[in-house]
């Protein structure tokens, strides 16, 4: 099977957990949108969907699936996003896809995270994976610094030969050469630096579930004792 193929089987082994007459998170990325295109097919027992970017919202309103904002919902039942690594504790790096931000806000906001990925995300400690940061523009070239010290080299993402500007219209750093051993403590302290908006490793707002693709199937991996 292809990854893409392995994508596309957990996006539709996610429909199990959405639950009728509840709106649902939605993340961003190519498996999630294999997830929202399978979405398609129940959208009449659903209210809508909370989006984590603007091009989720706007492949789920092409198919004729309401978005709300987070602010016209309370807590929603169930988010279903992708990962760029996943460690066996539910752990994840993301923002590949430069939606971290929207997708910490709407998995916060979640009762529970079920992540959706193929077997190529899982890892035993994170880091392989360049862990991406939005960050205020002015703050850039000093948190380079502060994770040069930690021994990670940053570097600003670019898209066309511009630094690329997220849904919120902040920069994104990709940090290459960290060992995140200790996530939790890790997104609590990168968190606290001035100018870091949102940084890309989810231990606070960790997945309960994730649909792993092999090549065997669809591998549930449960951590809510983890
Ligand atoms: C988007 O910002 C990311 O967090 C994605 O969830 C992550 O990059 C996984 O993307 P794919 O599903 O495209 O591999």
């Amino acid at each position: 099977m292809t990854q893409d193929e392995l994508k596309a089987m957990v996006g539709r082994a996610a429909l199990e957990y959405v639950e009728a007459g509840q709106v649902v998170g939605v993340g961003t990325g190519s498996t999630v949108n294999h997830f929202i295109d399978a979405l398609a097919s129940m959208k009449e027992r659903i209210p809508g969907a909370v989006s984590s970017s603007e091009a989720s919202t706007a492949r789920l309103q092409a198919l004729g699936i309401p978005v709300f904002d987070c602010n016209a919902v309370g807590e929603i039942a169930v988010y279903i996003d992708g990962a760029d690594e996943i460690d066996p504790r539910g752990h994840m790096i993301k923002g590949g896809g430069a939606a971290l931000t929207r997708e910490k806000i709407v998995a916060a906001q979640s009762r529970r995270f079920v992540c959706i990925a193929d077997d190529s995300k899982r890892v035993e400690v994170l880091g392989r994976f360049p862990l991406p940061v939005e960050v205020i523009p002015m703050a850039a070239q000093r948190i380079v610094r502060q994770f040069a010290a930690l021994g990670g080299q940053a570097e600003l993402r670019h898209k066309d030969g511009a630094p690329l500007v997220t849904d919120n219209g902040q920069h994104i750093l990709d940090v290459r050469g960290l060992r995140i051993g200790d996530p939790l403590a890790f997104e609590s302290t990168v968190n606290q630096w001035p100018g870091v908006v949102t940084v890309g490793v989810f231990a606070h707002q960790k997945a309960q579930i994730c649909l792993l693709g092999t090549s065997q199937g669809v591998r549930t991996l449960r951590f809510d004792g983890a």
